[in-house]
């Protein structure tokens, strides 16, 4: 049988650790026929530890969503490893201390800056770099938390999501007629790094097993693992600027 992603060349950003939610997205898409480059950030030696742990060890370039010079030149260090891209996975999110938690109205715009730059700018920069290697029928995937509402803590990192969502519609409005679709997964909180550093994560993620219709498991990211797959594929043709909500349901309920 073949694989949902044979032959798929991917360059998956965001992986740090194993409980990386790009760690399991590159595992899944490998098993499902892929070649995945990766890129890490700033801790490049851990990153290629962790990138060995793969079913197939992947190459790692560095890439700094906020440094020119190594978006200037990431396509010409990714046609090192593949001589083009049918997808991108962008998994990327920092913001600063005091923008996460209370009290939201304390912030500075000099961090505030910092985590839009990084959350939600750098879907631009990141596909824009990567432009020259996509062709028709590829697809670039985001990774989302659902910010049409406030959550306990995430503030201005959910600011930086709502305007991530917004980037997402526009970069399709951009991109369809060159036939790039783009699009987000909304998940549920899963227990990572980003996740364990915003102070109130527990609040976030306390009871969303019970609330949800399907059930949750803050410890497994295969099922958005899995969903980005599914956009990374050739089986969601005609979907762009999306979000697909991969949260066991809970988005759809009220009380
Ligand atoms: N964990 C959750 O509950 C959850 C839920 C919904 C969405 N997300 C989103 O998933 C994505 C991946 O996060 P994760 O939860 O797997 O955590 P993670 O800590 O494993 O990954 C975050 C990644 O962002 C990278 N990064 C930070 N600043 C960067 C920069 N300047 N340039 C390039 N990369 C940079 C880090 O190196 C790291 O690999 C994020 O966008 C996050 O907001 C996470």
């Amino acid at each position: 049988m073949t694989g949902l992603l044979e032959g798929k060349r991917l360059l998956i950003t965001g992986v740090i650790t194993d409980s990386s939610i790009a760690f399991h997205v590159a595992k899944a898409a490998q098993e499902q026929g892929a070649t995945v480059v990766l890129t890490g950030f700033g801790r490049m030696s851990l990153v290629e530890r962790i990138a060995k742990r793969l079913p197939q060890p992947a190459p790692v370039i560095e890439l700094d969503v906020q440094n020119p010079e190594q978006l200037a030149t990431l396509a010409d260090r990714v046609r090192e490893h593949v001589d083009g891209l049918d997808g991108i996975v962008h998994a990327i999110g920092f913001a600063p201390q005091s923008c996460l938690g209370a009290p939201f109205m304390d912030a500075p715009w000099e961090d505030v800056s910092v985590a839009l730059q990084v959350s939600a700018y750098s879907l631009k920069s990141l596909t824009q770099a990567a432009l020259p290697l996509l062709g028709r029928g590829s697809s670039v995937v985001g990774l989302d938390f659902d910010a049409r509402v406030a959550w306990p803590a995430y503030n201005w990192m959910g600011v930086a999501k709502a305007a991530f969502e917004s980037v997402n519609r526009y970069m399709a409005r951009e991109l369809g007629p060159e036939g790039i679709r783009v699009n987000l997964v909304a998940a549920g909180p899963v227990r990572t790094m980003a996740a364990k550093s915003i102070p109130g994560f527990a609040e976030l993620e306390a009871g969303w097993a019970d609330r949800a219709p399907l059930g949750w498991d803050v410890d497994d990211a295969t099922p958005v693992a899995k969903s980005v797959c599914a956009l990374l594929s050739d089986w969601l043709p005609a979907t762009t600027g999306s979000m697909v909500w991969v949260d066991g349901g809970v988005h759809a309920l009220g009380m």
